[in-house]
């Protein structure tokens, strides 16, 4: 068996008395679309917060690709290779799409000033490899016609995928989408699953947080599945589709 990509061990989070992450443990294989589902409140996001840097640990620690990203802050893990989309997507609104991606933070020579006096040419020569990234990254997502809109005009559809598109510009090991399916129309929930497939097939991990479970059930291995804070099961589709204490907690509403 090869190195996990992302191993996540005995981790604790608490709010008040209350234990939202109660010690998970699971680790995420190199190349894999690892799905974590769960009823409302389980813990899932709080998980992610914890994965990403937004919240600290009380106990346990994430490592990725051999690095402790735990005491990291968010940026830091980000710059580590660890990158996430929220529920809500979070660009600049009154920026372009294609401005949006250009400001993704990666290293660019143009960002210290020097290189500017030094160089000039070599910071030009990485601002048009930047544009022909970008232009690359929104054509993949389907986004070229929008290139040129200011970000809050997009349909909350094509939120998700600028979302993505501004991810693919880090060039991270890994990346963490939660809910990436909701409130997106069948039409386009195909074409992010697509997206996600070829990505994932070019080699990108995914892990996924996810109550559409036509969407888990098709792409996902391994599922973890968290119950108040807890992992309850870890498996395959079918697995997770018989397990009895699954199908009790989380599954028996939904299939
Ligand atoms: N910052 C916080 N302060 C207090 N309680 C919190 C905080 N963040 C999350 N919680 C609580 O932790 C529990 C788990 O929430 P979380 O958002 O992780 O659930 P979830 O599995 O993502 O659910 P959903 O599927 O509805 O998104 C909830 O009871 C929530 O109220
Ligand atoms: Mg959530």
């Amino acid at each position: 068996m090869t190195e996990p990509l992302l191993s996540i061990r005995d981790v604790h989070k608490g709010f008040g008395g209350f234990k939202a992450v109660d010690g998970i443990s699971f680790d995420v294989p190199r190349g894999s679309i690892a799905g974590l589902i769960g009823p409302n409140g389980a813990g899932k996001t709080t998980l992610f917060n914890i994965i990403s840097g937004l919240y600290s640990t009380d106990s346990g620690e994430v490592i990725l690709d051999g690095v402790r990203l735990t005491g990291k802050a968010p940026h830091q893990v980000f710059g580590s290779g660890l990158a996430r989309t929220f529920q809500i997507p979070r660009p600049f609104p009154a920026m372009t799409v294609l401005e949006n991606l250009m400001i993704v933070p990666r290293p660019q020579a143009g960002e210290k000033f020097w290189n500017n006096w030094i160089r000039p040419g070599a910071v030009k020569a990485q601002e048009e490899e930047l544009r022909a990234k970008a232009e690359q990254v929104l054509a993949f997502c389907n986004l070229t016609q929008v290139a040129g809109s200011e970000a809050q005009n997009l349909s909350g559809g094509q939120h998700k995928l600028l979302e993505l598109a501004r991810i693919l510009m880090a060039d991270p090991k890994i990346i963490l989408l939660d809910e990436p399916a909701a409130g997106v129309n069948p039409t386009l929930m195909r074409d992010l699953v697509d997206r996600i497939l070829e990505l994932n097939a070019q080699g990108y991990t995914f892990l996924i947080i996810e109550h559409n479970m036509d969407v888990v059930m098709s792409v996902c291995d391994p599922i973890f599945v968290m119950a108040q804070g807890r992992l309850l099961y870890q498996g395959n589709a079918a697995g997770v589709r018989s397990d009895a204490s699954v199908l009790d907690a989380y599954l028996g509403e939904t299939i």
